[in-house]
């Protein structure tokens, strides 16, 4: 297995952009990638990555869109135009919707003279399991044979990446090869609390399990020292792998 440089994302999950701008402020040089959620954005707005692209950073968009294709392509030129660097939308708005969002954020992103942001798919959320997809959708399938068959239909579309548990990787990794680039939240370093998270992972383990990306939130924004926590954690991401 391919040892990938795994670079840890900061979930900014808070309500409002002063404490958001603290958090980046904090951090300073440690850490390069913000994720903006639902929660943030519907608060402050575009303004939020205005703000965070600022102190020079890459923002991970994260709004799961889910839409007729024509809609999702409005949707991620507005991404363009604010420099998102990442997006996500959901794979179960299929083939279509999400090939839509890859051409429009490359050919939005070439008029305006940007770099196009990456298209990333979430798959099945893991809030649902299988008595779940069976009752709502009447799926009666293993949820491992939902993830792989979206994973293949985003692949189809060319999207670049997935959202993944970290329990997932090695059997993502194993069927889809080592180019789709995978993100995986439920991180925790051993020496932090698991907080909601059921099924987590150190960042070292789901660096060698090939995660390209990490979203952390907690462990580092509820910390009571965030930039030692994150230093802490960068130390162990660079650590992973170069053992032998
Ligand atoms: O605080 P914590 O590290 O658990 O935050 C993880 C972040 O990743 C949160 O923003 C959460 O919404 C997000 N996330 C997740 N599980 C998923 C998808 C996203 O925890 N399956």
């Amino acid at each position: 297995m391919k040892i990938r440089k795994c670079t840890p994302i900061v979930a900014l999950d808070v309500t409002d952009l002063d404490s958001a701008v603290s958090i980046v402020n904090i951090l300073g040089g440690s850490i390069s990638w913000y994720k903006i959620g639902s929660v943030l954005f519907t608060k402050e707005g575009p303004s939020a990555v205005e703000a965070i692209k600022k102190f020079g950073k890459n923002i991970f968009l994260d709004l799961k869109f889910y839409d007729i294709p024509n809609t999702v392509a409005g949707a991620v030129k507005q991404c363009v135009r604010l420099g998102v660097d990442m997006l996500t939308v959901h794979a179960s708005g299929g083939k279509n919707m999400i090939e839509r969002a890859v051409e429009t954020s490359k050919e939005y992103a070439e008029k305006e003279g940007g770099n196009p942001p990456k298209i990333i798919a979430v798959t099945v959320l893991t809030s649902f399991d299988e008595n779940d997809l069976k009752d709502d959708f009447g799926l009666n399938a293993p949820l491992e044979d939902i993830t792989k068959k979206l994973v293949s239909v985003v692949m189809q579309a060319g999207a670049d990446g997935i959202v993944a548990s970290p329990n997932e990787l090695k059997m993502l990794r194993k069927i889809f090869g080592e180019d789709l680039t995978i993100i995986t939240p439920g991180v925790r370093p051993v020496w932090s609390q698991k907080s909601d998270q059921k099924r987590v992972m150190a960042p070292a383990q789901a660096k060698k399990d090939g995660s390209d990306f990490l979203v952390i939130g907690r462990p580092i924004i509820a910390s009571t020292n965030p930039k030692k926590s994150a230093e802490k954690i960068l130390d162990e991401i660079r650590k992973a792998g170069n053992e032998q």
